[in-house]
Parts: structure tokens; C-alpha cells; sequence
């Protein structure tokens, strides 16, 4: 047995040596780079580090009540009272999800008429969000689609599709999407590269509230989308982060990826409840892929199982649980729906009110499409030299595109972000 007293002659004697190996040796870390922050992410953190009292973040598309706060939907608070009532266990979900959820997740999206629910060939598994969502059909489709590699985003898309679909081991290739002069949806560019495209790609499409331009297809547009899709046979990749968002009705939003399903393509879907339920910490979204039988969706079941288990094993239950809650509850899903409906309207009023102000200082520019664009985004048209200036001079934050999160205006800032763009426009 070595005693107290020995022990401590031992690490006096050893110490300085240590002490020089460890001085000798480069960190690990030494050549690891400096990274840029996040585009939309690290907003939030400049923001957070400005002192001015009346600062104004329009980064991340995260809603605000009308005192700017973030709000937690009555509807989730009232799922949360009954879930602790019901003092559930802590068990591991399966590596799929909550049942109940994906179950309900599924019926909002697809509706529950959809011949791939009632004829038992939809795969369905929760995911961390909409950005898992993705990365998991990023996954399923890099290892298991055979016709392409290739995934074609709008011009411009999300900040971070790119990146989820690089890491996912797709090549990323873009359509042209919103038309910078008219404002507008560029279909005739977006039909063309769309036909230029190899046959059978992978093309991403925003399902509604396109995030950042706030730019939807009309149906009649979305009709065409399909059409040139079907001739040259792509595949469809849809984002549905905003279901709800866009119009106040989770059915009209969903028109896109409905009417797709239903003209025969064998879409796959990345679903989000951050917005439309307020649940963005809680991280609760879905991945489905539409099969076309029910032995077809036994296998690719089995595939994203294999997928998921050794990424993260099986996802968080306690947001499932409470959007499960409020989905399968007839009176609770109401109330829910008016309360998307509620968030909807206040971000229409902040834009009209946006655009009166800004007429009102006597800006001559044309400011209709702030009323035009739909969801939690507007695109501004703001260059990023004025996007910095805003920063600088008038502590007003938002994305280097000129892109404002209409969801973090009040209508006790509103006449200052007006007076704060028409400075840097003028
Ligand atoms: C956004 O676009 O601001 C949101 O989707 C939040 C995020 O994760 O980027």
C-alpha cells in the first residue's frame, strides 16, 4: 500500500515533466479554422450582444406576440397541463416516433382522403424538426434513390438546405425561382431549367410560405410545376415548414403537396411544427416518403429505421406528445387552428402596416410587395450594405438578403423599422 506521504513526493516528482510534455505537444485543435457565423442563426447572437434599448431582431423567423415576446400557443399550454395530469413515463419512443404523432402529423398534411393514407403506403417517421426532416429524406435519398445524386433548389432557398443536402451526400444544383424585377414568381426560368435538368432529379420544392421570398406558385402555377415534373420524370423533395403560416388554413397551404400526390408523384416531405404550433425548442417535425404498396413501405420503413438509429437513435417524445395531444383532441384542434389563423392575421396587419408607414415618410419606392408576399418572410429588396447600415446605425437585425421575419414586427416598432428603412433607402 502506498502512503499519503509517498504519493504526494511522487506527483512532486513527475509534475515538471508532465508539465513540459504538455507544453511540447500542438493542440489537436490547432489548424481548425475560424468559421463564419450562421446566416440566419447567428443574427440572433449579434442582436443579443447589442445594448439599445429599442433594438429590433427581424433574423430568425421565430413569431412574437404584439409586445414582441415569443408566445406559447394557449393550445400547447393547455396539451402541456394534460399531458403532466396523465404523468406519462420517460420511455424511449421507437425509433420512428411517437405513434400518435406521426400518425396525426401524416392526416394534417395529406389529409385524411389521401389515397396513400387509406390505401397504407405512406412511411412516416418524427424527426428533430423540419431540418432533420430533411436531412433524414437527404440521407434516404443519397443511399436509395437510383436515378440521381443531384437535388435542385430554388433560387434563393433556405439558408441551410444546401448545406443539410452537401452533408447528406447530394450535390446541389438550383432552378430559378423568384424574379427580382417583377417581384414575382419566375415561372417561365423555373420551367426552363427544370427542362434542362437531367430526367429523374431530385427538385426541392417549398410546399407554401417560400422562405425567404414569401413568393407561392398560384394553383395554376403549381399545375404547370407538375407538369414539367411529370414530363421529365423528377422527383419530388417537399418542404413544408410553414403549413398554416401562409394563408391562416392548414388545407389551402397544403394544396401544393396534395395535388402532387394526388397527379401520381412519389413525393417525399420534410414537415415542421416550430411555427405552427411554437414548438421550436421542442424540435417536432416528420419525414414520409409516399410508397406505392404497403409491402413497398414495409421495406422502406425498415431503410430510414437504419438511418435514424445510429444518427440519434430515436427522437424526444415530449413535444410529440403534446402536438399529438392537440391534433388528435376535435375541440383542442380547433382552437389550435384558429390560434394559427390568429398568428396569420397579425403578421398580414404588420404588413400592411409596414408599407402604410413607409408611404406615409414619403418613400417613393414601390413597397406593394410587402403586402403581396405571404408567410413569415418578407423579402425586402434591401441590399446588404443597408442590411448593415440598419445593424450599425438603427440596431434593426435582419438577414443579409434584405430578408425580414414580418413575425418579429409590433406595433410598437413598426414606425421605427419604417422610419429606419426609409433612411437607408432613400
Ligand atoms: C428561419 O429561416 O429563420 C427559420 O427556419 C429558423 C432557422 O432555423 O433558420
Amino acid at each position: 500500500m502506498v502512503s499519503a506521504m509517498t504519493r504526494s513526493a511522487v506527483r512532486s516528482a513527475f509534475a515538471p515533466r508532465m508539465r513540459l510534455t504538455l507544453a511540447r505537444n500542438v493542440s489537436a485543435w490547432a489548424k481548425v479554422p475560424q468559421g463564419p457565423p450562421d446566416a440566419i442563426l447567428g443574427i440572433t447572437e449579434a442582436f443579443k450582444a447589442d445594448k439599445f434599448a429599442e433594438k429590433i431582431n427581424l433574423g430568425v423567423g421565430a413569431y412574437r406576440d404584439d409586445a414582441g415576446k415569443p408566445f406559447v400557443l394557449p393550445s400547447v399550454k393547455e396539451a402541456e397541463l394534460r399531458l403532466l395530469q396523465q404523468q406519462l413515463d420517460k420511455e424511449y419512443a421507437g425509433i420512428t416516433g411517437v405513434a400518435q404523432f406521426t400518425k396525426q402529423a401524416a392526416l394534417l398534411a395529406y389529409s385524411p382522403e389521401s389515397p396513400a393514407i387509406k390505401e397504407d403506403r405512406l412511411v412516416i417517421t418524427q424527426s428533430i424538426s423540419g431540418t432533420g426532416a430533411l436531412r433524414i429524406g437527404g440521407e434516404f435519398l443519397a443511399k436509395w434513390y437510383p436515378e440521381s445524386k443531384t437535388i435542385y433548389l430554388p433560387t434563393p432557398s433556405w439558408a441551410n438546405h444546401g448545406a443539410v443536402f452537401r452533408d447528406s451526400g447530394l450535390e446541389v444544383k438550383s432552378y430559378r425561382y423568384y424574379d427580382k424585377t417583377n417581384i414575382a414568381l419566375d415561372l417561365d426560368g423555373l420551367v426552363a431549367d427544370l427542362k434542362e435538368a437531367p430526367a429523374k432529379s431530385i427538385v426541392l420544392l417549398h410546399a407554401c410560405a417560400h422562405n425567404p421570398t414569401g413568393v407561392d406558385p398560384t394553383p395554376e402555377q403549381w399545375q404547370a410545376i407538375s407538369e414539367v415534373c411529370k414530363t421529365k420524370e423528377h422527383f419530388i423533395f417537399f418542404d413544408m415548414a410553414y403549413q398554416g403560416f401562409a394563408s391562416g388554413n392548414a388545407d389551402k397551404d397544403a394544396y401544393a403537396l396534395r395535388y402532387f400526390v394526388e397527379q401520381g408523384h412519389q413525393v417525399v416531405l420534410a414537415q415542421s411544427f416550430a411555427k405552427n404550433m411554437g414548438l421550436y425548442g421542442e424540435r417536432v417535425g416528420a419525414f414520409s416518403v409516399v410508397c406505392e404498396s404497403t409491402e413497398e413501405k414495409k421495406r422502406v420503413d425498415s431503410q430510414i429505421k437504419i438511418i435514424v438509429r445510429p444518427m440519434y437513435s430515436n427522437p424526444p417524445v415530449h413535444g410529440a406528445r403534446l402536438a399529438a395531444e392537440i391534433l388528435t383532441d376535435p375541440a383542442l384542434n380547433k382552437q389550435w387552428l384558429g390560434e394559427v389563423k390568429d398568428m396569420a392575421d397579425r403578421i398580414i396587419s404588420m404588413r400592411t402596416l409596414l408599407k402604410n408607414y413607409l408611404e406615409e415618410l414619403g418613400s417613393t419606392r414601390d413597397w406593394s410587395h410587402i403586402t403581396s408576399q405571404i408567410g413569415m418572410f418578407c423579402f425586402t429588396g434591401l441590399t446588404p450594405e443597408q442590411v448593415d447600415t440598419l445593424a450599425k446605425e438603427y440596431s434593426v437585425y435582419m438577414t443579409r438578403d434584405g430578408r425580414v421575419s414580418v413575425a418579429g414586427i409590433t406595433s410598437g416598432n413598426v414606425k421605427r423599422l419604417a422610419e429606419a428603412i426609409h433612411a437607408v433607402t432613400k
